[in-house]
């Protein structure tokens, strides 16, 4: 019987976990599978943690999310198609959920059957090497401080992307007498009440950073962006300027000739894709990109057709698009998918590659990520869902956006999978400071 490994519990983890146990409950045989999460629980990034830096081991802290995140984007464009939120929660819910509820849902789909008996928590993998047809794998057991050994005949890698920061420096900032950080390390707004804050970026974070240092009261917020602004109409308190040329003293100078007095410059400068744990010959060397090269199918590494990598692309589409990759990856696995000869693959993987160089703006990026999608859920068995509504869906999305980006979470979008509209959150994003589960689906009756 085959053997496989899987690196992380997050998302992309359990969508893997989850495919071999829908075959299995199919009557199909399954290989065998051990998964390794280093940190002490699963959900991946949805993990919550207080902490920054390194955790209680002295291993680096994977978590990037905080307090007060709520989902960027409509809950009904990462649905699963197996696992409704209708389902899940008893009743359709608003669509732009919380941390903490798009956690429980997430949870909610692997808790019913014996999924967490598979994962070895607080197991870091240090070293995969490919020899003799299988691979050689290290790990260490962070509680017992022992390294251990495995041999694996396929591994898929769902360790994530955005738990490296990228950290840029800039003139001055050994002496800036406030707070520097990463938005990786950014955990709560509060922090920054009554503080004049800079964020560096143009790209999800630094909106979201930027926007929920507004609505805890920070007293001003200055975006500087290097390349494209994002162009929102920001609320007063709030301005986009061009790039950071140097931080002198306390001021920020920017290479428009805006000078700012600040507080704290918080860098939402990206992440890396990092994998020190793999062999070079089987590392995914990539920015954050659509589509990132060496893998067909976005999935199974061009040069090892037994290593797999998911989630590893730039995401509008998160949670259903990494379930149809699980579904494809397991196929590959267990032998009902045949990978194409070499060439093949080369010319595929091209495709999509320069189709991805000529996109132009969101919407057509959003195009081109639903293609790939469809394309990989045709593939396998993974059940139906209506990706041409979660396209339309993501469009409304980002004109909402370009209308008010204060009020675009206040919107309702229908189900892909059941077709239910998510009803009006009974208060609006901008003024609803508690994100607890249970406030957030304490909706007054109609
Ligand atoms: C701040 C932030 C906000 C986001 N908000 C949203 C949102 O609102 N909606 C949305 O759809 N997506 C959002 N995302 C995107 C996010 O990437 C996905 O939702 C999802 O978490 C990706 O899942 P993953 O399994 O690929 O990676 P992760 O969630 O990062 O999980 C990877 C797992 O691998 C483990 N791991 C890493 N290295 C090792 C190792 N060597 N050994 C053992 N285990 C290892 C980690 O401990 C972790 O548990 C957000 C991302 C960030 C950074
Ligand atoms: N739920 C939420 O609300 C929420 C909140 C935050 C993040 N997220 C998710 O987190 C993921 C990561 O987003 P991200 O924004 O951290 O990363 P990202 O999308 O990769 O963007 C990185 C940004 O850093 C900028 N940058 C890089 N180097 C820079 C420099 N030296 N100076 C100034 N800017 C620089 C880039 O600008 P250039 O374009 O100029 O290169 C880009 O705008 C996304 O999937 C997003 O959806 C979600």
């Amino acid at each position: 019987m085959a053997k496989v490994a899987i690196i992380g519990a997050g998302p992309c983890g359990l969508s893997m976990l989850r495919s071999f146990e829908q075959a299995e409950k199919k009557g199909e045989k399954i290989p065998e599978i051990v998964c390794f999460d280093k940190q002490d629980d699963w959900g991946g990034l949805w993990n919550y943690s207080w902490r920054t830096g390194s955790d209680q081991y002295g291993d680096p802290v994977p978590n990037s999310m905080y307090r007060y995140l709520w989902s960027n984007g409509p809950k009904e464009c990462l649905e699963f198609a197996d696992y409704s939120f209708d389902e899940h929660f008893g009743k359709p819910i608003p669509s732009f959920p919380p941390r903490e509820v798009l956690y429980d849902y997430i949870l909610g789909r692997v808790k019913k059957g014996n999924l967490k008996d598979k994962i070895k928590f607080n197991t870091t993998v240090t070293n995969i090497t490919y020899n003799n047809d299988s691979f050689e794998l290290i790990y260490k057991d962070k509680k017992s401080d022992t390294i251990l050994k495995d041999t694996f005949d396929y591994v898929v890698v769902s360790t994530g992307h955005f738990s490296v920061p990228f950290i840029p420096e800039y003139p001055g900032m050994k002496s800036f007498p406030g707070r520097i950080m990463h938005s990786h390390d950014f955990r709560d707004a509060e922090e920054f009440r009554d503080k004049n804050v800079v964020v560096l970026g143009s790209s999800y974070s630094a909106e979201d950073v930027a926007l929920q240092c507004h609505k805890y009261g920070a007293k001003s917020v200055t975006i500087g962006y290097r390349h494209n602004p994002m162009g929102f109409k920001w609320p007063d308190g709030m301005k986009e300027v061009f790039h950071l040329d140097r931080l002198e003293g306390s001021k920020a100078i920017f290479k428009d000739g805006h000078i700012q007095e600040t507080d704290a410059v918080i860098l939402c400068t990206g992440y890396l894709h990092h994998f020190p744990f793999l062999s070079e010959e089987l590392k995914l060397k990539t920015g954050n990109r659509l589509y990132p090269p060496m893998l067909y199918k976005g999935v199974v590494w061009q040069n090892n057709h037994k290593l797999m990598y998911l989630g590893m692309q730039d995401q509008f589409h998160t949670f259903n698009m990494f379930d149809c990759q699980a579904w494809f990856a397991r196929d590959v696995i267990m032998g009902k998918i045949k990978t194409p000869d070499s060439s093949e693959i080369e010319k595929d993987i091209n495709k999509w590659v320069s189709l991805e160089e000529k996109l132009e703006d969101a919407d057509q990026m959003i195009d081109f990520q639903t293609e790939y999608t469809k394309e990989l859920h045709a593939l396998s068995d993974y059940p139906k869902i209506d990706f041409e509504l979660i396209r339309k869906t993501f469009k409304e999305w980002e004109h909402h956006k370009v209308e008010n980006i204060m009020t675009y979470r206040n919107k309702s979008f229908a189900s892909p999978v059941t077709g239910s509209v998510g009803p009006k959150h009974h208060t609006d994003w901008e003024v609803a400071m508690d994100d607890s589960l249970k406030t957030f689906l304490n909706q007054p009756e109609k």
